[in-house]
């Protein structure tokens, strides 16, 4: 009953400890150089999300797709096979700084796989951390076409027992309609309803991305494929330190996520490490992940509540077959209450932080729309590859300026190199900007700006979007580039 996989499958009631199994691949070569391979399906399927049967377009019959281990410094090898009916397709390695050719996206980077054409992606994977992989065409990722992606590094000191990943997701494909629909009633009828919500979009402490949760409403809300009333649920024994990676994989939600009675300690932000830091819950925008530990002390739901949206996903952790007690509708309604902890404000670890240096060229990316017709845009434009890119010189220290025009987050996303986030402090009458965590996605909320600075040291077209894969597909889209 149990499958390799068992921990993205289980039925109800079936429960398995989930830890770090090594990667269901062949492996190939020897010592520190190997390579190991992977074969991807993308093809239209049938799944069971626990009691909800959905038709949509996966890697092969499971949701997520088959997880990826490997070791840092290995070849990541992974051959796609497009079954899908009509449409081509991509597989992007979200926040891997790899080749260009490798990154999977169509027209910048690579012609679109098409139906029944092959292409294999072949790489060294560069950093250790929690990562996903996704189509990158169209609103593909918002049907079934993602799944983690596990960096370990042997030489990274764990200090856990267990290790438990967490992919959220928000899902509405297949259920009575289907994602392109979605998109193009989107673009119909606009946006209905959205009212002005005066200059600061509602941003407070408590709701730090401001009043509006997202464009679609009311999906299905996911945990490792599950909706909440049927969760999967993992045993572990009392005392039992877990590692949480947790990984937002929705297209349309922000979730803040929790763990009733237990503190987080937040350890890594987008893959890499961060001076640790506690907190009661955290906020997680689509594309970004987050790395925390727990000490367990009973059987506790870990619940992910939609930010500014009805619902939530959950999943349960068990300790000595006893159910937890914990309410989890009342739960909810305490994490919208709280303060949640935005990764982004953490301080990068000193190794990974970048070195000190200004600026060589700076970079105004205004975010805009969405107007009467659902075109969200950067500098009033939609994306249009490969017209509209913007040049930067090669090995100097860029910094890209989010500044949202909007009444809503964007989970600003950059390819090609993990950049480091800049926060802006106070110092006398000036403000300056001083380093925050190592990210390739943050959120940038209503009305506020978000700088991030990088080293052009990996050449390309590199794309820069809103993680929100209704944005993007609606416009919200540019690239940097490079030799
Ligand atoms: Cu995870 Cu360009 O995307
Ligand atoms: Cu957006």
């Amino acid at each position: 009953m149990i499958d390799r996989r068992g921990f993205l499958v289980l039925a109800a009631g079936v429960a398995a400890a989930c830890t770090s199994r090594p990667a269901d691949s062949t492996t190939s070569g020897r010592g520190a150089t190997n390579t190991v391979d992977f074969d991807f399906r993308p093809e239209a399927t049938e799944l069971d999300l626990g009691g909800v049967t959905v038709d949509t377009w996966a890697y092969g019959n499971q949701l997520p797709g088959r997880e990826i281990r490997i070791r840092k410094g290995q070849t990541l090898r992974a051959s796609v096979t497009n079954q899908l009916p009509d449409r081509g397709t991509t597989i992007h390695w979200h926040g891997l700084a790899i080749p260009n050719a490798m990154d999977g996206v169509p027209v910048l980077t690579q012609p679109a796989i098409e139906p029944g054409q092959n292409f294999t992606y072949e790489f060294v994977v560069p950093d250790a951390g929690t990562y996903f992989y996704h189509s990158h065409v169209g609103m593909q990722l918002d049907r079934g076409l993602y799944g983690p992606l596990i960096i370990e590094d042997p030489a990274e000191g764990a200090d856990y027992d267990e290790e438990l990943v967490v992919v959220l997701d928000d899902w509405i494909d297949g259920v009575d309609t289907n994602v392109d629909e979605v998109l193009a009633n989107l673009q119909r009828t606009g946006m209905p309803g959205m009212e002005d919500e005066g200059p600061n979009a509602g941003v407070t402490p408590v709701r730090p991305m401001g009043e509006d949760g997202g464009d679609v409403k009311d999906p299905y809300y996911l945990i490792n494929g599950r909706v909440h009333t049927d969760p999967q649920v993992v045993d572990y024994s009392a005392g039992q330190r877990i590692r949480l990676r947790v990984i937002n994989a929705g297209s349309d939600t922000a979730f803040r996520i929790g763990v009733p009675g237990h503190t987080l300690t937040v350890t890594h932000a987008d893959g890499f490490p961060v001076i640790p830091k506690p907190a009661e819950s955290v906020i997680l925008g689509q594309g970004e992940r987050v790395d925390a530990t727990i000490t367990l002390t009973s059987s506790v739901p870990l619940i992910a509540a939609a930010y500014r949206k009805d619902g939530y996903a959950r999943l349960n952790m068990r300790v000595g077959s006893t159910a937890s007690s914990v309410k989890a509708d009342e739960y909810v309604d305490a994490l919208r209450n709280q303060i949640p902890l935005d990764t982004a404000t953490l301080s990068a670890a000193p190794e990974v932080m970048l070195s000190q240096s200004d600026p060589d060229q700076i970079i105004d990316m205004r975010l805009g729309g969405p107007g009467s017709g659902y075109l969200w845009t950067i500098n009033d434009k939609t994306y249009d590859p490969p017209n509209d890119g913007y040049r930067v010189e090669s090995n100097q220290r860029v910094r890209i300026r989010y500044i949202n025009e909007t009444d809503m987050f964007h989970p600003m996303h950059l390819h090609g190199v993990t950049f480091q986030v800049m926060r802006s402090v106070e110092q006398g009458s000036a403000n300056r900007a001083s380093p925050a965590a190592r990210k390739d996605t943050v959120l940038v909320a209503p009305r506020q700006t978000v700088d991030i600075d990088f080293d052009t040291n990996n050449p390309g077209r590199w794309i820069t979007h809103c993680h929100n894969t209704y944005h993007l597909d609606a416009g919200m889209a540019t690239f940097i580039y490079y030799e």
